[in-house]
């Protein structure tokens, strides 16, 4: 964080800032508006659909700086917390996901999650993940095209895999897309976003009752025995930890899966490269992460103390949006950003975020995406688009950038 005085000291002005969010031009890059802010303005006001008017920062030393910053406070209940969805706040201060508090609430959180979410744990998913990511293209093939690959594969890859982590049922994976469209969804009502979630948080319930009753091996059973019932955490706390990780950790898989092979249909020699050696599926998925950076916005803030940037003050109150697409397209970090280069020397990307809060499901969404993609493109070598580039649908009015509806052939 910068000593100096600040120089160029912003108030909101007379006029209104600009609207935000903006949708971006190209699917595979930040809207253009990022780089021209990034350079002349890397800390801008903009307008929320709320009316709220927080800051929002461009540059890849400036977000990790700030996510970083303990004077930066991710609690929901703040009036100025710059939450996008108008349903969102409201919902989130009652249902408090600790991904909207501070320490040291959160870090209770986070704790008890990751003494349970152990590297072993995900590796030992491994089987599991290939084997429903091979039966769903066995099933894709006996159908034959065209597919959506959304609906047929990458949103059915991350929601068994996240129900499979809890031992929930993964027989109605519809609802859990319905749970988080509604929930993420930017014009979801307050009303809206908590049915949705007291429907997911009733269905939890009922598979804590059973390891109560009979505990296992498995993560839920775990976190029944040692927190909830050494009273680490109330049920209502279990049940809005579980629930905000399953909502955090499907959308955002489905996400990069289906948009991650997109990218790559768009790059044949990169995909010839990557059949002929299978060893580069770690490096691509980590050039597909950062270039899609889907969670572009998903890191809200709000300052807990004045906060000098770049010339910039930052005052106690005010919103602030850490926008990870424009940190991992800064052309001074990542020279040539829009370019998949699948021998990119530096990965120290914040598509998972940074500082605290970043990602607990990061190395299950990085195996995730690895067994999907490289599955995928090995078993349908000529997998391709079933209509026009052009005719496709984006999520931008969503809490993850992401696509509607992908058909495929082959
Ligand atoms: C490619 C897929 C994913 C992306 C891009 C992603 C991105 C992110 C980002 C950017 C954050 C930080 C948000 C902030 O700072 O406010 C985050 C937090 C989180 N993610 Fe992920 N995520 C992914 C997959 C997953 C998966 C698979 C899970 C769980 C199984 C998961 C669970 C969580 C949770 C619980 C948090 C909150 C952590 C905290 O507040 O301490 N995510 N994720």
């Amino acid at each position: 964080m910068t000593e100096t005085l600040p120089t160029g000291t912003q108030t909101p002005g007379t006029q209104t800032p600009p609207a935000f969010p903006v949708p971006r031009e190209c699917p595979f890059a930040p809207p253009e508006r990022y780089a021209e802010l990034r350079a002349a303005e890397p800390v801008s006001r903009v307008t929320l659909p709320t009316g709220k008017q927080p800051w929002i920062v461009t540059r890849y030393a400036d977000v990790r700086a700030l996510l970083a910053d303990p004077r930066v406070s991710a609690d929901i209940r703040h009036p100025n917390f710059p939450a996008m969805g108008i349903g969102e706040q409201e919902a989130g201060a009652k249902s408090r996901p600790f991904i909207r508090t501070d320490p040291p609430e959160h870090t209770r959180f986070r704790r008890m999650l990751q003494a349970e979410f152990t590297v072993k744990r995900i590796r030992d998913m491994r089987p599991a993940i290939q084997r429903t990511v091979d039966d769903l293209i066995d099933a894709m093939l006996d159908s034959g095209p065209p597919v959506d690959l959304v609906t047929a594969f990458a949103n059915a890859v991350s929601t068994t895999t996240v129900l499979g982590l809890f031992g929930a049922p993964t027989d109605d994976i519809e609802f859990f897309r319905d749970v988080t469209r509604i929930s993420g969804g930017r014009t979801s009502s307050a009303e809206e976003v908590g049915a949705a979630l007291a429907s997911l948080f009733r269905m939890l319930d009922g598979l804590i009752t059973a390891r109560e009753q009979a505990p296992g091996d498995d993560l839920l059973s775990k976190l029944v025995v040692n927190h909830l019932r050494a009273g680490v955490v109330t049920r209502h706390e279990l049940l809005s930890a579980i629930g905000i990780t399953i909502v955090a950790g499907r959308e955002t898989t489905t996400s990069m899966i289906a948009l991650g092979t997109l990218l790559l249909l768009r790059h044949p020699e990169k995909l010839a490269r990557l059949r002929a050696e299978p060893e580069l599926m770690p490096a691509a998925v980590e050039e597909l992460l950062r270039i899609l950076s889907v969670a572009d916005s998903i890191p809200l803030r709000v300052a807990a103390a004045d906060i000098d940037l770049d010339g910039t003050r930052i005052r106690e109150g005010d919103g602030i949006i850490a926008l990870l697409a424009a940190a991992d397209h800064d052309p001074e970090v990542f020279p040539d950003p829009q370019r998949l280069d699948l021998d990119r020397v530096n990965r120290h990307h914040v598509a998972f975020g940074y500082g605290v809060h970043q990602c607990i499901g990061q190395n299950l969404a990085r195996l995730e995406l690895e067994i999907a993609i490289g599955t995928l493109i090995r078993r349908i070598p000529d997998l391709r688009l079933a209509g026009a580039f052009d005719d496709l649908e984006y999520k931008n009015d969503a809490a993850t950038f992401g696509i509607e509806a992908m058909q495929v052939t082959w």
